[in-house]
C-alpha cells in the first residue's frame, strides 16, 4: 500500500506571473495519475518533447503541474492487472507518459496496463532508455522505409538531425543494415562522431534546405528519415527518387510543409508519417525484441550521456537550442 509513501519528481509548476520552473521535489504517492501499474523507476531518457514539457508547452504538458519524461525503464511495485507482477522489469515508453500524464522524471509512476512492455531480458534497462522513444521512432521509419521497397541497392538514404537522439540512432541502425547513409547536421566538428555511427557521408544542413520554388529537384536519395520538418522535410521529398519514401518524424526545424503534389504524382514518392506514441502494442513489442536481436546495436553506451534527476534540467535548454549529441538517459534511482 501507498499509504503517506512519497516520491521524488521533477516538478514542473507555473507561478502568478506565467513563469514556469522545473523542481526536483517530493510529492504524495496519492498525487499519481490513476492507473493499473505502479512502476518504481530506474531510468529514464531526455527527449525533444521533455523539454517541451519541462519548459511549460501546452501542446505537451496538457496542464500544470506536471512531471516530464517519456520515457520509463524500471520495477512494478504492484499491479491491478494479471498481466504485471510485483518486482517484473518494464518499460515504458510514449502514449500519454510525460505529456497528458505525469511521466519518468520521477521514481515512480502509475499507468495503465497497456503502456507496460517487458523488456528482451539482454536488454538492460538503461539500454532500454539509450533507445528509448528515440530508438523506437528510428525503428518504425526504418520499417516505414522497407515497407515501401527502399533497399540498399537502391541508393542512399539520408538523415537529418543526424547527431541528436532519434537522427543518431537512425544512422547507427541504417549502417548497420547496410544502407549507404547520408547523414545531415549543423555540428561540423561531429563529422568524425556520425562516420563512427556508420554514416557514408555528412553533409550540412542548408544541403536539404532548397529555398527555390521549384516543385521538383535532382532526384537524388532512396529515401530519408527527417526529424527537422519544413523547408528540409519538403526539400527532401522533392529530391527523393521515383518509389523513394520519406519518413516523416520531426518539427525542429518548423511545423509546415511548403509544397506541391508533383513528387507524390511524377514520381510516386512516398510521405510516410511516424507516431511512436500511438504506433501498436504489438509493433512496439516487436521492435524491443529486435532491438535485442537482429537489430543488436553494437556500442550503444557510446551514444549516451548520463544526468541524473536532480541536473537533467540543465540539460533542457541544450536540447531546445539543438546542442545535445547523442541521447541522454536519467539516473532516478
Ligand atoms: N514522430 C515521433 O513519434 C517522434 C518521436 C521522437 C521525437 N520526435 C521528434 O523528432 C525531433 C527530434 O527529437 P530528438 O529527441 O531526437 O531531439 P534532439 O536530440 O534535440 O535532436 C534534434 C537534432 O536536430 C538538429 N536540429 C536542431 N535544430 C535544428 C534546426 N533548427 N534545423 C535543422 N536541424 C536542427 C540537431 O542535429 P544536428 O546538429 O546534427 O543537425 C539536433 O541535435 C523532434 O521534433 C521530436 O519532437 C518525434
Amino acid at each position: 500500500m501507498a499509504g503517506n509513501e512519497t516520491f521524488r519528481c521533477y516538478y514542473v509548476t507555473k507561478d502568478a506571473q506565467g513563469n514556469v520552473r522545473g523542481d526536483v521535489t517530493s510529492r504524495p504517492i496519492a498525487e499519481l495519475p490513476p492507473g493499473d501499474v505502479r512502476i518504481r523507476v530506474r531510468w529514464s531518457s531526455l527527449n525533444y518533447k521533455d523539454a517541451l514539457a519541462a519548459t511549460g508547452h501546452p501542446g505537451v504538458a496538457k496542464t500544470l503541474p506536471h512531471v516530464p519524461g517519456i520515457d520509463a525503464a524500471g520495477e512494478v511495485i504492484e499491479s491491478n492487472s494479471p498481466q504485471f507482477r510485483a518486482g517484473q522489469s518494464v518499460i515504458v515508453t510514449g502514449y500519454e507518459l510525460g505529456a497528458g500524464q505525469w511521466g519518468g522524471w520521477a521514481e515512480q509512476i502509475r499507468v495503465p496496463a497497456e503502456w507496460v512492455f517487458l523488456p528482451p531480458e539482454s536488454l538492460s534497462a538503461r539500454e532500454a532508455m539509450i533507445l528509448g522513444t528515440a530508438g523506437i521512432t528510428a525503428g518504425l521509419s526504418v520499417q516505414a522505409l522497407e515497407r515501401q521497397g527502399v533497399t540498399t541497392d537502391k541508393g542512399e538514404v539520408v538523415v537529418t538531425g543526424a547527431t541528436g537522439g532519434v537522427g543518431s540512432l537512425a544512422v547507427k541502425l541504417l549502417a548497420k543494415l547496410g544502407y549507404r547513409v547520408v547523414a545531415v547536421s549543423g555540428k561540423k566538428d561531429k563529422e568524425p562522431w556520425l562516420r563512427a555511427l556508420g554514416a557514408a557521408r555528412v553533409i550540412g544542413r542548408e544541403e536539404v534546405s532548397d529555398s527555390t520554388d521549384r516543385p521538383l529537384l535532382k532526384a537524388v536519395w532512396a529515401g530519408a528519415a527527417d526529424t527537422v520538418g519544413g523547408k528540409t522535410l519538403a526539400t527532401l521529398l522533392r529530391s527523393t527518387q521515383v518509389g523513394g519514401c520519406v519518413a516523416a518524424m520531426g518539427l525542429v526545424g518548423g511545423a509546415d510543409l511548403p509544397l506541391t503534389v508533383y513528387p507524390f504524382i511524377l514520381r510516386g514518392v512516398t510521405l510516410a508519417g511516424i507516431t511512436s506514441s500511438w504506433s501498436p502494442h504489438a509493433v512496439r513489442q516487436q521492435l524491443w525484441q529486435d532491438f535485442a536481436g537482429k537489430w543488436k546495436l553494437e556500442g550503444l553506451g557510446d551514444l549516451a550521456q548520463e544526468a541524473d534527476l536532480a541536473h537533467v534540467g540543465e540539460f533542457v535548454p541544450r536540447i531546445l537550442t539543438g546542442q545535445i549529441t547523442g541521447r541522454v538517459v536519467v539516473r532516478i534511482s
